[in-house]
């Protein structure tokens, strides 16, 4: 059950990646290759590379890496088989038919099918008696009708089974419903009932217009006040934002960032439909990359309490780490957006636009907020401020920007510039050890194996591991040599399991006539494949010459010998006869 090779061939060859990457990376020609700053993770200089010569991609920065279909899967998070079907839409392909196994991308539209077809059932029955309770909570929150039809919000009736019973009478199975997430299966394993009872329901949409989640209130005081859909295969909440379907057309590269739904529901009724939020959790890392699609600024819109200054400071170096610019909105009287859009009747609007434009980048935010924790009356608490401002001034990056800052507290505090200067370049390189000490670990344990998940024996053995992933690109690279490295090393040979496993593919594949590489996103577990195109990656600016080949083997030899004489005393008669024939074959 795969896709035919010559077609993944054809696939392949008529969706050049640099074309598909380039409306999602803006990318520049480097060489042979492009490069451009990386749409799986935040990055401020450009670490994610495509090697025209074979269609890969490999990011140095977080270490993805890809096939132009994993790129898609990727990016437009799609399963293999609908990344597949998204590139011969692409290239005006028909797609093979009944060579593949398409039942997780079946269960995938299911799932969106029945989404729609509960937003509607929670729709019709907010608009119906039934739902009185919660059409009056709506409005009692003052959403006007309009709003309410916008986001599509809805009512999930007190019975425990009603929308169960609706869905399957359009012919949704129990299976579909619980790994969508709208229904529960019952504690006696007898049947299953609804996920959301008695709350409001707002719809989650994503970038394509299909509803992928949930999130439902309830109308009292009660807990869990949110209750949302659980991931599901096609919903993983710390990937996606509420509203970013609105906000991506909204005509501006600003978005308000928010704490909930309600914020954004109201401010959007102001009329800034540029507003987004998370989904009950902690602003993620691909949050913000995925904001920068479609941003070049966030203004962060947080509850003024503790919480919501907390999660402030918590989101600012995300969100700048992603290559956004920050600024912060303060609110006065400690209300959330939502209340102080309210508070102000029908000059909400106007006052909201007021204090958007009033907020100020999230370096000023910072300085504010330091100010709290000390006496500026007094000298000693100014001298200690200016200590701590220093060192927020010390994270900035760009020393122009250090420069304007520093200059106007020397300003305001009447203090000599060029001391303060000196104490700042003081905690400058400070930052710049730490971080330079902290990368320097991360390549040390990148190099020893330790950080290596899915490659687990090469902590244990690292020299014959660095040897065999050598010889595994020199392979791929060089298929013509197959037939020489295959009469030099035998797979058990290999120390690493995963390296042995990559071994015995490409060489089988290549000395079949294929291309070693066409299949591997179907024929490896993501990380698996991710790997290959890693080790692929790293050796990329590296020639490898024959020379280094025979080194490769000779490492190899050398390490299998070695290892193998510790166990040599509980060894078969088989093994040790195999292992005898390696040692002869190792001193030629
Ligand atoms: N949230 C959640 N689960 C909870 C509480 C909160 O998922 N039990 C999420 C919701 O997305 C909510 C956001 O966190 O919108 C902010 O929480 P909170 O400030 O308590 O809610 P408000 O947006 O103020 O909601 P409301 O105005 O309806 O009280
Ligand atoms: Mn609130």
């Amino acid at each position: 059950m795969a896709f035919p090779e010559g077609f993944l061939q054809e696939l392949k060859m008529r969706n050049d990646l640099s074309e598909v990457a380039a409306p999602y990376v803006t990318l520049r020609r480097r060489g042979r290759n492009m490069v451009g700053l990386c749409p799986f993770h935040g990055e401020k200089t450009p670490s994610f590379n495509i090697y025209t010569e074979n269609g890969s991609f490999y990011c140095f920065g977080c270490g993805v890496g890809g096939d132009v279909i994993s790129f898609i899967m990727r990016i437009e998070n799609l399963d293999y088989v609908d990344a597949v079907k998204f590139l011969a839409q692409r290239a005006g392909m028909e797609m093979p038919e009944n060579s593949y196994d398409d039942s997780m991308s079946k269960l995938r539209r299911r799932i969106y099918e029945a989404n729609r077809e509960a937003a509607r059932y929670y729709y019709k029955t907010l608009c119906q008696p039934l739902g009185r309770e919660g059409l009056d909570y709506l409005h009692g929150r003052m959403l006007s009708d309009r709003t309410i039809r916008h986001f599509g919000l809805g009512f999930a009736d007190d019975d425990w089974t009603s929308l169960t019973v609706y869905l399957k009478s359009l012919g949704f199975t129990e299976h579909e419903l619980v790994s969508a997430n709208l229904a529960v299966p019952r504690r006696s394993g007898n049947g299953v009932f609804d996920r959301f009872t008695n709350r409001v329901m707002f719809p989650i949409i994503d970038l394509r217009g299909n509803v992928i989640a949930f999130g439902g209130r309830i109308m009292t005081d009660q807990k869990p006040k949110y209750l949302n859909t659980s991931d599901t295969p096609v919903f993983k909440k710390s990937e996606n934002l509420f509203s970013l379907n609105n906000a991506k057309n909204a005509g501006t590269r600003t978005l308000l960032l928010c704490e909930g739904y309600m914020d954004v529901i109201s401010v959007c009724q102001a009329g800034f439909t540029n507003a987004v939020a998370t989904l009950g959790t902690a602003l993620t890392v691909e949050q913000a990359v995925l904001m920068k699609r479609y941003a070049d600024e966030v203004v962060i819109c947080y509850d003024a309490d503790e919480a919501g200054q907390k999660a402030t400071a918590r989101a600012i170096p995300i969100l700048r780490k992603a290559g956004l610019l920050v600024r912060v909105l303060t609110i006065p009287n400690g209300k959330d957006p939502d209340e102080f859009i309210k508070s102000q009747g029908a000059d909400g609007p106007a006052a909201f636009k007021a204090i958007v434009e009033k907020s100020g980048n999230d370096t000023d935010y910072r300085l504010q907020r330091l100010r709290a924790d000390f006496n500026l009356d007094t000298p000693d608490g100014k001298v200690q401020y200016l200590e701590a401002a220093s060192g927020v001034i010390a994270t900035l990056s760009s020393a122009i920007e250090q420069d304007v800052y520093a200059t106007r507290l020397c300003k305001e505090f009447g203090v000599d510039k060029n001391a303060f200067m000196t104490q700042l370049q003081k905690r400058t390189r400070r930052r710049d050890r730490e971080s330079s000490r902290r990368e320097q670990q991360k390549i040390r344990a990148d190099l020893s194996g330790r950080n290596d998940r899915i490659n687990k024996d090469k902590a244990k053995a690292p020299r014959s591991s660095s040897a065999e992933e050598a010889l595994i690109v020199y392979l791929i690279r060089n298929p013509d040599a197959a037939e020489h490295i295959a009469g030099e090393i035998a797979p058990e040979q290999f120390q690493n399991s995963l390296m042995r496993r990559y071994y015995e593919y490409f060489l089988n594949r290549i000395r079949d006539g294929r291309d070693a590489m066409m299949n591997v996103t179907a024929d490896f577990t993501a990380d698996e494949a991710n790997k290959i195109y890693q080790m692929l990656g790293k050796q990329a600016g590296i020639a490898q010459t024959r020379q280094s080949l025979e080194e490769y083997i000779k490492v190899i030899r050398e390490e299998s010998g070695k290892l193998k004489r510790d166990d040599v005393g509980a060894m078969s008669g088989e093994d040790l006869n195999r292992y005898l024939e390696q040692l002869r074959k190792a001193k030629k």
